[in-house]
């Protein structure tokens, strides 16, 4: 996963690519590069390392043109090097390529183009593009790419300039995500859209096959098959200023803290008096109303959220609900068929596993209903339903708010199918009744942490001494049952995320077969203990764990009296809300506590190692 840009325009192209860049970063962030055409001559800057190397190398030595491309790197083939890097020259060095994505067949092509004498200089598989358009180069970039698009296999998003044709740049996607932007004198090309915001709120979602020919003062697109493509072109309703930090030290904190308005704004736009409407799904009411069981299809913090809605559902609607990983579902032939309806969960919307595994799922008849936060992302369109989730632009790698806009949706979902099944009236308003409190419920719980000195903050704090004094020794697990389960896994994910702290989620019951091996004094146990029908088993599990010496963060709901004859050592309270609404109210302790955590070790809260945002690749 990598991020692209290309600028053809009349301004300044390395500023406007840098900035561009930066708001790209989530997407990868061990190198980056740039390519500027400037008199006649095709300039390349690359550097390992974050942008700010770059961008300091440039203060140094700045580019004048008004025409380049720009890439930020999370490498997959070939390690984080500035050989590595984006952009890739051709040989001869007339030509430029930036790439999102694995081209399959690389090394068939490699070793072709070899043998033909073209000199390979880095460990890429993108580097093949660069040949490969140079090999088919007869005067005409977009001519060259229509060929060279012709042989290559796998995902990819790139973009290519040529020496001899300044102001030009041609572009193509397949399953990797590529916007292009329409300005006023000035054209865009990118993998998101905070990358050109500050310019335009005209896109184009390109769609697989396509290339797009662009200039200062044209934007052509062309399908797979060569036709000039009619694409229509959408105006982006948000502000970049949803995209930036407003005065919080990171986007995790703020989107953690935009929570509860994300909540509000979801329920706002879903309820119509008092009713559940999904304005932009395609997939008709008595449709649903015929499905049979429904798999649920996502990775990582959306699969959590697709666990979470596995109770919600089977208890409100009474379909049998199971959940995949969307990499395990892909491969195992999974037994879908017309009657299962699928739910793919995804904050991007380009998750390469999760399209594949909606992919799968259509293959074998199953209607696909995406629960998507980015509008026009590849599994928004390829399923024959969409929700999305409207969290806004989430730029913190450590999904926070897009996990919250999912449970959201997946309430009011939840309530959709329950009527969809002929679900009691009374039982329907009563869920709407509920779910409408939350934001308030979230707001006041955020209130209890908004300073700096927060309980939450000491906490963290007294974790990092605690962990030092141990050399190191001490962990995380996180317990909780039923409905919270998955926020125990969620939990644990968020801190190992950010802190590269051992942690793990266990369904509390779970305890005896395994993780009560781990107690004694090193590790900090996490208790998931709010108002349930398994509270009281909730409670033994931490009289055991106490037993034991170790120690209990509890997580309870606000008035409860029996914890403290438990001595957990800290007590987190959240409001009282009903059990299958509590996991939205549960997560934000554990996102603040793993925020908290990370920020004493001083760690790179907003961009982790080793992560990306956005996983297009298998
Ligand atoms: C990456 C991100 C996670 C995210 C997961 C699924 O691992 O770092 O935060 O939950 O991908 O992404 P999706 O966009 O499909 O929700």
């Amino acid at each position: 996963m990598c991020g692209i840009i290309g600028y053809a325009g009349k301004k300044n192209a390395e500023k406007i690519i840098i900035k561009g860049l930066s708001r790209l970063e989530y997407r990868g962030y061990d190198s980056a590069g740039i390519a500027v055409l400037e008199k006649g001559d095709l300039h390349i800057r690359k550097k390992q390392g974050k942008l700010s190397v770059l961008a300091d190398e440039l203060k140094r030595a700045p580019l004048k043109g008004v025409t380049g491309i720009g890439h930020t790197r999370w490498a997959t083939h070939g390690i984080p090097s500035d050989i590595n890097a984006h952009p890739h020259p051709s040989g001869s060095e007339d030509i430029a390529v930036v790439h999102n994505g694995i081209i399959e067949n690389y090394r068939e092509i490699k070793k072709h183009l070899q043998n033909k004498g073209y000199l390979f200089r880095s460990d890429t598989d993108s580097e093949v593009i660069a040949h490969l358009v140079s090999d088919n180069y007869k005067g005409d970039l977009y001519l060259a790419v229509k060929g060279a698009v012709k042989k290559i296999r796998g995902s990819y998003a790139f973009a290519v300039v040529h020496r001899d044709e300044p102001g030009r740049i041609v572009g193509s996607r397949m399953d990797a995500p590529l916007i292009a932007g329409v300005g006023k004198g000035e054209n865009f090309v990118a993998s998101d859209i905070p990358a050109i915001l500050d310019h335009t709120k005209k896109v184009i979602y390109l769609e697989n096959g396509d290339i797009v020919d662009l200039s200062s003062q044209d934007l052509k697109v062309f399908d797979r098959t060569g036709r000039k493509a009619r694409r229509k072109k959408d105006t982006i309703t948000w502000d970049i200023s949803q995209a930036e930090k407003k005065g919080y030290k990171h986007f995790m904190l703020k989107e953690i803290f935009e929570q509860p308005d994300v909540m509000r704004d979801i329920i706002n736009t879903r309820l119509k008096k008092e009713k559940v409407v999904f304005q932009e799904l395609s997939i008709k009411k008595k449709d649903l109303a015929k499905i049979k069981n429904i798999a649920i299809v996502a990775c990582g913090t959306a699969y959590h959220a697709g666990l979470t809605a596995k109770y919600m559902i089977e208890k409100h609607t009474g379909i049998p609900v199971w959940v995949d990983t969307s990499s395990e579902f892909r491969y195992r032939d999974p037994l879908v068929d017309k009657k299962t309806l699928t739910v793919v969960i995804s904050q991007s919307g380009e998750t390469a596993d999760t399209l594949a595994a909606l992919r799968e799922a259509r293959k074998k008849g199953s209607s696909v209903l995406a629960v998507c936060n980015v509008v026009g992302s590849s599994i928004a369109r390829e399923s024959d339903g969409v929700v999305y989730t409207h969290a806004g632009p989430e730029i913190a790698v450590a999904s926070t708010k897009a996990y919250v806009a999912q449970l959201t949706s997946l309430y009011l979902l939840t309530i959709y199918l329950a009527e969809a099944k002929g679900a009691k009236k009374a039982d329907t308003d009563a869920l709407v009744k509920q779910l409408k409190k939350l934001p308030a419920e979230a707001d006041r719980l955020l209130d209890g942490y908004r300073s700096k000195k927060n309980p939450i903050a000491k906490y963290a704090e007294e974790f990092h001494k605690y962990y030092l004094a141990r050399h190191n020794k001490s962990c995380f697990l996180y317990l909780a049952r039923n409905i919270n389960f998955p926020n125990a896994l969620e939990g644990a994910l968020k801190l190992k995320e950010i802190s590269y702290i051992s942690a793990e989620g266990y369904p509390a019951g779970e305890m005896k077969h395994g993780p009560i091996a781990l107690i004694d004094e090193n590790p900090w146990v996490v208790c998931i203990a709010v108002r349930s029908a398994t509270y009281e088993k909730m409670i033994s599990n931490i009289q055991e764990i106490r037993a034991r010496g170790g120690i209990v963060i509890a997580i309870v709901s606000e008035g409860d009296r029996e914890i403290k004859g438990t001595k957990a050592k800290y007590v987190i309270e959240i409001p009282d809300v009903p059990e299958v609404f509590s996991p939205a109210l549960v997560v934000i302790p554990l996102q603040l506590l793993a925020y908290y955590v990370a920020a004493e070790f001083g760690y790179d809260i907003d961009q982790p190692r080793n992560l990306a945002k956005s996983v297009t690749v298998e």
